[in-house]
C-alpha cells in the first residue's frame, strides 16, 4: 500500500492541496493509495508519543504507517530545509517497523525560488539513515503560488510532465 504523507501541520497548507491532487492522481491510475497530513497527528505528540510511550491517539496513525509499504512524502521548504514536525513525526514511529527496508518517493515545495532542494537532500540522509530506499527521480515545485489551478490541480507543463512520471516511476518501483 501507498500513503501520501503531506509533511506539515500548517493549516490552509499548499502542501495538503498537493498531496491531494496526488492522492487523486494515484487513484486515477488505479492504485491503491492513502493520505495522511501531519495536521491529523496528536497536537500534544513531544509529551505522549516520544522515547518509547505510545498513546491510545496515536495508535491507529501507528498501524497506517506498519501496513504502509511505500511512502511518497509532499515537504514543503521551512527555513531552507524540511518541517520540524516532520522529524518530530519520524522519532515518534516505532522501529524498525515502520520505515526500515520500505520505499519512499519525495517532491518539495516551496513559495520562493528554489523548491525545497536542501530540505529534500536533507531529508533523503534521513531516509537513508533508516534504511527507507528513496527513489532517484524525485521532484521539486518551487512557486507553488503559481501552479495549482481553482480546483487544486497541476497545470503547467514541465511540472505535469515530471510529477506524472514521478508517479508511473513510484508505481513500479
Ligand atoms: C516556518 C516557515 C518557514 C518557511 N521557510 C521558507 C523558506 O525557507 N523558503 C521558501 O521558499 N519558503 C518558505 N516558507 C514558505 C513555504 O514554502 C510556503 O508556505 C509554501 O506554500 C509551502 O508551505 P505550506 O505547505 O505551509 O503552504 C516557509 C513557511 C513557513 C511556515
Amino acid at each position: 500500500m501507498i500513503t501520501i504523507i503531506s509533511s506539515t501541520n500548517r493549516p490552509g497548507s499548499s502542501t495538503l492541496k498537493l498531496a491531494k491532487y496526488f492522492h487523486k492522481r494515484f487513484l486515477e491510475k488505479g492504485v491503491e493509495a492513502e493520505l495522511f497530513s501531519l495536521s491529523q497527528l496528536p497536537s500534544n505528540l513531544i509529551e505522549t508519543d516520544l522515547y518509547g510511550q505510545r498513546s491510545k491517539e496515536f495508535e491507529p496513525i501507528q498501524q497506517i504507517i506498519t501496513r504502509t509499504e511505500k511512502f511518497f512524502f509532499v515537504i514543503p521548504e521551512y527555513n531552507g530545509s524540511f518541517p520540524g514536525v516532520l522529524k518530530v513525526f519520524i522519532d515518534a514511529c516505532s522501529f524498525p517497523e515502520s520505515f526500515y527496508e520500505k520505499k519512499a518517493a519525495l517532491v518539495g515545495l516551496s513559495s520562493g525560488k528554489y523548491g525545497n532542494i536542501r530540505g529534500i537532500d536533507h531529508f533523503t540522509g534521513v531516509c537513508h539513515y533508516l534504511h527507507l530506499h528513496v527513489m532517484p527521480l524525485k521532484i521539486h515545485i518551487p512557486s507553488i503560488n503559481k501552479e495549482l489551478d481553482a480546483h487544486g490541480n497541476l497545470f503547467q507543463p514541465d511540472t505535469l510532465r515530471y510529477s506524472e512520471e514521478q508517479i508511473d516511476k513510484f508505481i513500479k518501483f
